[in-house]
């Protein structure tokens, strides 16, 4: 928690920056500090308007820098669901947001923000993601998504019990204060998932892969103004290369690479035949072509990198310097090919933004 005279100021730089940026009265600006002043006072806290609100959630997305998606920042639909109190009704409500985002396989890109930090409130949701498949580790190797072993071994503490399948959805995990943290399951006729399938190659559907329409990021804090958003799921739509080159490829998540190559008979004994390379390739096409034709919401890395350039000049044209985290912006496949991989981007944290926070298990 900021101190009040630190909270004060980011709160300042916030609704200069909003005023500025909308164009809005400078008197009315000055009253709205005024009242903020006030509150941080009497309070150590002050509560933003639904449109600031709204709009910081927008700016932090612009401000995202690992994210190569932030042309749309200004359409992010935000939801507000401050007032809500406890577990029961944040998860009714984050049920809302995975059925709004997904709209069937049109995605919004959405939030739903939940009460911000204080000395009386926190709230935490515990999955990195709102969607995500289980992990397990067995006497016969790891089963599903080794990114989720730990909190997997959390749900199954907290008395869930997963089915072992490569493709178990995890349940909701939701803790208010320091309460004992309380689990829900997301019901299954409203998540969206695409059967993944090659256009040319037949035999690619029966390795059984799929993956989930949605990317919902549910562990990460907002911060506008000072105010610590720490429950505020966000999501956009995927990027192939996210789920084709790191989701199923990744050595260490499905590592589906060896398993494509010999389906396509490659020379898998010798690095130079780039059988690695071919196989990323074929499985990335039919990430792509799967969610084409499944009607769901995806980019290729070409057309996102076309948009980036749109996004850089478009703020660099409204007075604002572009900051980005290169490592993260250059797509996983064929980076070369995109104008990202030969420009430099200055890695300033620019708030509102979202950030880690520490994981509560
Ligand atoms: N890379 C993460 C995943 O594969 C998702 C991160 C957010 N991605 C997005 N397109 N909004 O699940």
């Amino acid at each position: 928690m900021l101190s009040t005279i630190e909270l004060y100021n980011e709160a300042k730089k916030f609704i200069e920056m909003y005023y500025t940026e909308l164009g809005l009265c400078p008197n009315e600006m000055t009253l709205r500090m005024n009242t903020i002043k006030e509150e941080i006072n009497s309070n150590g806290n002050y509560f933003h308007t639904k449109h600031e609100l709204e709009y910081g959630a927008k700016v932090a997305w612009r401000n995202s820098n690992k994210c190569i998606g932030r042309l749309f920042w200004n359409s992010l639909h935000v939801f507000d669901e401050r007032d809500i109190e406890t577990e029961e009704e944040l998860f009714q409500s984050l049920v809302n947001h995975v059925s709004f985002a997904t709209n069937n396989g049109k995605i919004r890109p959405t939030i739903t923000i939940f009460k911000q930090k204080s000395y009386k409130n926190s709230f935490k949701i515990w999955n990195h993601q709102l969607l995500r498949y289980a992990g397990y580790q067995t006497e016969f190797g790891t089963i599903g998504d080794p990114h989720s072993i730990k909190f997997t071994e959390v749900c199954e503490e907290l008395g869930w019990r997963g089915d072992r399948t490569p493709f178990d959805l995890l349940p909701i995990i939701i803790q208010k204060n320091n309460n004992k943290p309380k689990l829900f399951q997301i019901p299954n006729d409203i998540v969206l998932e695409v059967p993944i399938s090659h256009p040319e190659l037949d035999w690619f559907s029966s390795l059984g892969m799929k993956w989930y329409a949605v990317p919902m990021i549910s562990d990460m804090m907002l911060e506008i103004g000072g105010i610590q958003y720490t429950a505020a799921p966000f999501n956009g739509w995927y990027m192939g290369t996210e789920i084709g080159a790191r989701n199923l490829a990744d050595s260490n998540r499905y590592n589906l690479l060896p398993t494509v190559a010999e389906r396509m008979g490659l020379n898998t004994a010798s690095n130079s035949s780039l059988w690695k390379d071919k196989a990323l390739i074929e499985l990335n096409i039919a990430v792509l072509h799967s969610f084409k034709e499944a009607g769901v919401s995806i980019v290729d890395h070409h057309t996102a990198a076309q948009q980036f350039k749109l996004f850089e000049e478009r703020e660099l044209n409204n007075g604002r310097p572009v900051t980005g985290d290169w490592t993260w912006l250059i797509p996983p496949v064929s980076p070369a090919t995109t104008h990202v991989f030969h420009q430099q981007y200055k890695d300033e944290i620019v708030k509102p933004n979202y950030f880690y926070q520490k994981a509560p298990y």
